[in-house]
């Protein structure tokens, strides 16, 4: 952990601007830094399953490198996959969404990057609704950005956002606040009417809001969870950011999508060609045919999850030391406490020494999580099962 610090200061000796330096890489793959790879470990610490991309996905990606989609592309993405995932929201929700209302970008994390760019400078901040997946939080401070949290609270219900806490953290310099839901590392979904009455907050105060819904086809029982596209008007400040990354397994792709207003398009073809100037173009055609010959692999996706969140929430709560909520009903993880054990990220350097089993430990998802464990349960029943056994000796 604290070589990644240390090769950050060493690049500031060398010219990195003042303030990069000093933004910490302690992440997952810090901490999984030596066994990353290892066939001994049950890897439940990163947001991915042990599931592949279908074949067809990768059919379709070679036959647009051999059809020549090989060269530069529109900024925005190919109108083809425009389209299809235009027809893909207007079939999933209530509202209409036209193809003037979507960008392709290289992964949900650079839609977030790019919002950032788009919406923020230096001075500004940012409201995040935390435990929240940290990549949000470090965009922004790449940019120069203050980060504020506003942290929802773990009841009997479940884990609900005080809005009261939302607005305190706002100030005159707040340009953007961003939620996730269903979330990551929770799983919980922000009530429909919640959302609704942050984004009049928003609305009233000119902020933009920013709704990451990359597992919107994670939620258990549904076809798709609730979008808050279907409560706002095309030009509100809001932007949806999406992902092939979880649903289509596509992790190493690196492709995402973001829908916003429509007359946002031109800024953000901008920003794509002074960033990454777009897409790979066959990763799109490949993207085209996930969206629409891909249901099947998002309802087994689905399933997946579900019956993975059931081995594993029927592991922890079988222990009287864990405090976790009501099993989550959406996502690929389980978030919960230990009792006796506050300082979860020692502990789960100790727990992959002894157990060969890596999780994730609560810090990385914001301040107020430090004594929290993510495991990602999007694995084979057999493989889970035989983590969760292993765990439950150091947990019980
Ligand atoms: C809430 C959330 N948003 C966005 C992403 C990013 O996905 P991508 O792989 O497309 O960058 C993740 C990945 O874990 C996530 O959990």
């Amino acid at each position: 952990m604290d070589t990644a610090r240390l090769d950050l200061a060493a690049l500031a000796v060398s010219g990195v601007r003042p303030g990069i330096a000093d933004i910490p890489l302690e992440n997952i793959s810090t901490l999984a830094k030596g066994r990353l790879g290892d066939p001994s470990v049950i890897p439940l610490w990163f947001g991915e399953g042990d599931v592949p991309a279908p074949a067809f996905i990768g059919e379709a990606m070679i036959r647009a490198v051999r059809d020549g989609h090989v060269f530069y592309t529109h900024q925005n993405g190919i109108p083809e996959l425009r389209a299809a995932l235009a027809d893909y929201h207007t079939r999933l929700g209530a509202t209409p969404i036209t193809s003037d209302r979507i960008t392709v970008t290289t992964s949900g994390m650079h839609a977030l990057m790019m919002t950032v760019l788009m919406t923020c400078g230096a001075g500004d901040n940012i409201v995040i609704v935390d435990p929240v997946w940290p990549n949000m939080g470090g965009t922004a401070r790449v940019a120069g950005v203050e980060v504020r949290q506003a942290r929802m609270d773990l009841t009997q219900g479940g884990w609900t956002l005080d809005l009261g806490k939302v607005a305190a953290a706002m100030d005159d310099k707040t340009r953007l606040v961003f939620f996730a839901s269903p979330g990551n590392p929770t799983g919980a979904m922000i009530p429909m009417e919640t959302q609704v009455e942050l984004l009049a907050m928003c609305r009233a105060r000119g902020v933009w809001l920013v709704a990451d819904e990359v597992y919107h086809r994670m939620v258990f029982g549904r076809d798709a969870g609730p979008t808050l596209l279907d409560h706002a008007d095309p030009e509100d400040r809001l932007i949806v950011t999406h992902s092939f990354s979880k649903s289509w397994a596509m992790t190493g792709w690196r492709i995402g999508w973001m829908v916003h207003p429509p007359s946002l398009g031109p800024t953000l073809a901008m920003i794509t060609q002074y960033s990454n100037s777009g897409v790979a173009t066959f990763i799109q055609h490949a993207g085209v045919a996930a969206v629409t010959e891909g249901e099947w692999f998002v309802e087994k996706m689905r399933a997946y999850c579900e019956t993975g969140v059931g081995i594993a929430c029927d592991a922890l709560e079988a222990l009287p030391r864990v405090r976790m909520g009501p099993r989550p009903r959406a996502g690929m993880y389980a978030f919960f406490e230990v009792d006796g054990m506050p300082d979860a990220r020692a502990a789960c350097v100790e727990i992959l020494q002894k157990t060969n089993v890596g999780i994730a430990p609560g810090f990385f998802f914001g301040p107020g999580s430090e004594s929290f464990f993510r495991i990602c349960v999007c694995r084979s029943a057999d493989s889970l099962s035989e983590a969760m056994g292993r765990l439950m000796t150091v947990f019980s």
